[in-house]
């Protein structure tokens, strides 16, 4: 059952998910055509709408941004990816056009809503992909979670993908402070509009 279908007929939403309130990984959900939001993640949408009526040409460019630097950055030898703010799973996620460059690259999803970080364990599962909930403001407990640990060789190159995710964090951490343990030569990609 989808979002929609679950906010909508089923009152058995998990409890610490409140659905009475946007969330901006359900409102971009809605901008690029899902299904995974609810009525308050869609009014909200429909309401920034009206400020800024490009918003789903933005995010949908974003995504096709994102997938040109991931097939660009595997192409440079690239095997290891840290999606932080990944958002909910959508056409192309930052594992299959990675995989889909080589088959070996490793990619680890962080978000900090738990409706992302449930639909990610459920449908981006798979060799080589890993999904841990985790904050952008706390990069030192993202880069100690065993489980990025498990996928991401802190002594090789990693791509940082910071996706439309800065203007969301209500922290002022500086995203570079994860960066003095990322190894030389590792990338930083991030799309801020
Ligand atoms: C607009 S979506 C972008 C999704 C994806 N990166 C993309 O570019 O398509 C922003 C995502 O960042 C997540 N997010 C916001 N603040 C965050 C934070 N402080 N730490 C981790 N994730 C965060 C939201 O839950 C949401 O899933």
């Amino acid at each position: 059952m989808t979002a929609r279908e679950d906010a909508d007929h089923d009152s058995a939403a998990a409890p610490e998910i409140d659905t009475c309130r946007p969330s901006i990984a359900r409102v971009y959900d809605y901008w690029l055509g899902g299904k995974d939001n609810f009525a308050a993640d869609r009014d909200e949408a429909e309401r920034l709408l009206k400020v800024y009526p490009q918003l789903p040409e933005l995010a949908k460019e974003n995504r096709q941004f994102q997938t040109r630097a991931i097939t660009w950055l595997a192409a440079k030898g690239v095997r290891q990816f840290l999606d932080i703010g990944s958002g909910l799973p959508t056409g192309r996620n930052t594992h299959e056009v990675a995989q889909d460059a080589d088959s070996s690259c490793r990619i680890v999803y962080v978000d900090n809503d738990p409706v992302v970080m449930a639909h990610a364990r459920a449908l981006l599962a798979g060799p080589g992909v890993g999904a841990v909930h985790g904050d952008l403001g706390d990069p030192a407990s993202i880069l100690a979670n065993p489980d990025v640990l498990n996928l991401i060789r802190p002594d090789e190159p990693t791509a940082l993908i910071l996706g439309l995710v800065l203007h969301f964090s209500s922290t002022r951490t500086p995203p570079g402070r994860s960066r003095p343990h990322s190894p030389a030569g590792s990338p930083h990609q991030e799309a801020t509009s």
